[in-house]
């Protein structure tokens, strides 16, 4: 039994506005990422906290719109986030709510805590406040005078109020952001922290006056004031575990990580670890950020409409092929768009056509052969062995909350399964050969390993893969060391599985058609919220990729692959290699920028990817015919792109 512990929290959700795509995603990643830890460290050494943030005047007006009282309100859109998160079948070991009494007494202790070693402190501010975003504005902040979001001109409030001295902490967090290069991650957003507290760092103002705003925690040293949003929404993380003396605190607490969006990365990497720091304690391991899922060009949140709403997405598709999609198509730290027709293209080229048609096809044939029983035949061990390396591979990319890249490992085994199978062709051979014996037992083998890997991702789906495939208890707790063990841990037993149902039906794509033409959303997809951000979050930025093309234009452009039969410097240029190239039966010169990165002694007999049909371009005098392609990170390392297996040269790409 392993000591390690994970802790895992997303945002508290605001209940001014119900559940949308953007408060699935980030449960939804929390949630797969807190069933991956318990199949690595065991259920009780993981905890995942999601919740509900109850306070402030934006939820006051939104109450009283509808004629409720603030804590009615709040408790019927915080049902419907509970309600929501369980039909999308999320199991988070506790959901908070601010309003709660220990998370009050938590907030008013943790106060007391930093006034008495005094960094909070009385004093007056003035500024140019806007009501609808319950913030205040600095000059540069205002366009013409008047509020960005609201365009109203702000009034200029003077009031007496309490600050924390988060300014003295500043070369403290440097220092530890320094030290710990994953504290904020990825790196982008590290650096972007960093690049914002090289300008000195403002105290934070920490209260409004009740007499203007009476939906808060009252501060315990002078309750003419409640505490204002921060100051009572982080510190749910630790009201949550018990702190100061729960158990759970001091289990859970140093193995603390966040999820976030990027649009409270500040409050998440500036307030919260200066806060603690005042307070006594240890910041968090890590803080995860993830980017903006967009809606028709335009960024998917309150501010600005456009919403998604899970559940009408799950009931139309299904729970686990909703969850699959934002899973594999958001890469982590990076903003993607939301369409409709690419969650069907999805469901239908990976989970009905890849995975379903690979289980039906090895249990209809067990079926067939042998009465649904299948026993241990040694013979192909390359698959299982294939199968446990990606257990490490998939662990790897989950470290780096690489959700994307671990379902792609997933999907890479699920490639080389199908091609197994369409190498041997055990829908050819005689069942009474050992071979064909040898091949549905590796197929079947290596399908129960791809369930256990993705029982995090699709767990429903999983669970019933594994049922099918003869594992009794599925719903035990099961282990990846155990229910994925080295091919020398396979003992000699027998399997039963069952008939084979199917996991995923197509989606016609007549049915699918009016969704592909634009406005891709239905009716039921539209606007139903709309706020402005608060202080502290940011709107965000706007698209990361070229113009749309049709796919009429894409054809135009001939890539094919080519082998490289030789390569050489070109005198007097740093960064040019000279290729010769082969395309089926034809050879040609290249010339192409990547020498930094790929020395002329590395390029012969590799394959690549060459737009064929490119106007020739002379450069230092030697005539291109073609250009090979390779992919840049933001970093900027460049890899050349191949194809994934052997292939002719001269095929053509599409
Ligand atoms: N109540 C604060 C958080 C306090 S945490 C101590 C808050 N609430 S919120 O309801 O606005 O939720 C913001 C979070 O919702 C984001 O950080 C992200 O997790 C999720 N998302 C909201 N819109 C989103 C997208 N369009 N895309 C991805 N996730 C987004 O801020």
């Amino acid at each position: 039994m392993s000591n390690e512990t994970f802790y895992l929290t997303t945002p508290i959700y605001y209940v001014n506005a119900t559940p949308h795509l953007g408060h699935a995603y980030t449960t939804i990643l929390a949630d797969t990422m807190a069933r991956f830890q318990k199949l690595r460290l065991g259920p009780e050494q993981v905890y995942f906290l999601t919740g509900t943030d109850e306070h402030g005047d934006k939820i006051v007006q939104a109450a009283a719109q509808g004629g409720e009282s603030p804590q009615a309100y709040a408790d019927r859109i915080s049902g419907i986030f509970q309600e929501t998160w369980k039909r999308l079948g999320l199991a988070p070991n506790q959901f908070i709510r601010t309003t709660s009494e220990p998370h009050k007494r938590a907030v008013q202790r943790f106060l007391q805590q930093i006034y008495d070693a005094g960094d909070i402190y009385f004093g007056e501010y003035g500024g140019h406040y806007c009501f609808g975003c319950e913030r205040f504005y600095t000059e540069k902040e205002l366009q013409d005078g008047q509020c960005p979001d609201h365009q109203t001109v702000p009034a200029f409030i003077k009031e007496q109020n309490y600050f924390f001295r988060m300014g003295k902490y500043q070369e403290w967090l440097i220092d530890h952001i320094h030290r710990h290069p994953d504290f904020i991650r990825p790196e982008r957003f590290r650096n972007e922290v960093l690049s914002f507290l090289k300008e000195p760092l403002e105290d934070l103002c920490i209260s409004r006056p009740s007499a203007r705003l009476t939906w808060g925690i009252p501060l315990p040293f002078d309750d003419r004031y409640v505490t204002y949003v921060w100051f009572d929404a982080l510190i749910n993380y630790i009201s949550a575990l018990g702190w100061p003396d729960g158990d759970a605190f001091r289990l859970f607490w140093p193995a603390a990580q966040h999820l976030i969006a990027k649009d409270i990365l500040k409050p998440h990497a500036i307030y919260w670890p200066t806060m603690l720091k005042a307070a006594g304690l240890p910041p968090y391991r890590h803080l995860n950020v993830h980017g903006y899922w967009k809606v028709e060009e335009a960024k998917m949140s309150k501010s600005r409409g456009s919403v998604v709403r899970p559940l009408d997405l799950a009931d139309k598709y299904g729970v686990d092929a909703f969850r699959y999609f934002v899973l594999r198509e958001m890469t982590f730290g990076l903003d993607a768009g939301f369409s409709e027709d690419a969650l069907v293209a999805r469901l239908n080229a990976d989970l009905a056509n890849d995975l379903g048609n690979l289980y039906s096809r090895v249990l209809k044939l067990i079926q067939r052969y042998y009465d649904g029983r299948i026993t241990y035949t040694p013979g192909d061990e390359g698959l299982a062995d294939a199968a446990h390396a990606a257990v490490a591979d998939v662990t790897a990319a989950m470290e780096r909350f690489a959700f994307s890249e671990a379902l792609s490992t997933i999907w890479n085994l699920v490639s080389s399964t199908n091609k197994y199978l369409v190498t041997n062709e055990p829908w050819k051979r005689d069942p009474g050969d050992p071979r064909t014996k040898a091949v549905l037992f590796t197929a079947a083998e290596t399908l129960r390993m791809i369930a256990t890997l993705l029982l995090p991702f699709l767990p429903q789906t999983a669970d019933r893969m594994l049922r099918g495939l003869g594992v009794t208890e599925p719903t035990t707790p099961l282990r990846f060391e155990t229910a994925c063990p080295s091919p020398s841990r396979i003992e000699a037993q027998e399997w039963r599985v069952q008939e084979a149902q199917s996991l995923f039906p197509r989606i016609q794509t007549t049915a699918a058609k009016p969704l592909l033409r634009k406005p891709p959303l239905t009716p039921a997809l539209s606007p139903t919220i709309s706020s402005p951000p608060r202080e502290g979050e940011d709107a965000g930025e706007g698209g990361e990729y070229a113009e749309q093309i049709t796919i009429e234009e894409f054809r135009r452009v001939d890539l094919r692959v080519a082998e490289v039969i030789e390569a050489a410097a070109i005198p007097g240029s740093k960064k040019l290699v000279k290729l010769r190239v082969r395309l089926k039966d034809e050879e040609r010169t290249v010339v192409a920028g990547l020498k930094v990165h790929y020395p002329p002694e590395s390029w012969p007999g590799k394959r690549i990817i060459l737009a064929a049909n490119l106007k020739p371009a002379s450069l230092m005098g030697i005539t291109s015919q073609g250009m090979v392609l390779a992919a840049e990170d933001e970093a900027g390392r460049i890899v050349l792109l191949t194809p994934e297996a052997p292939i002719d040269s001269g095929s053509k790409v599409r």
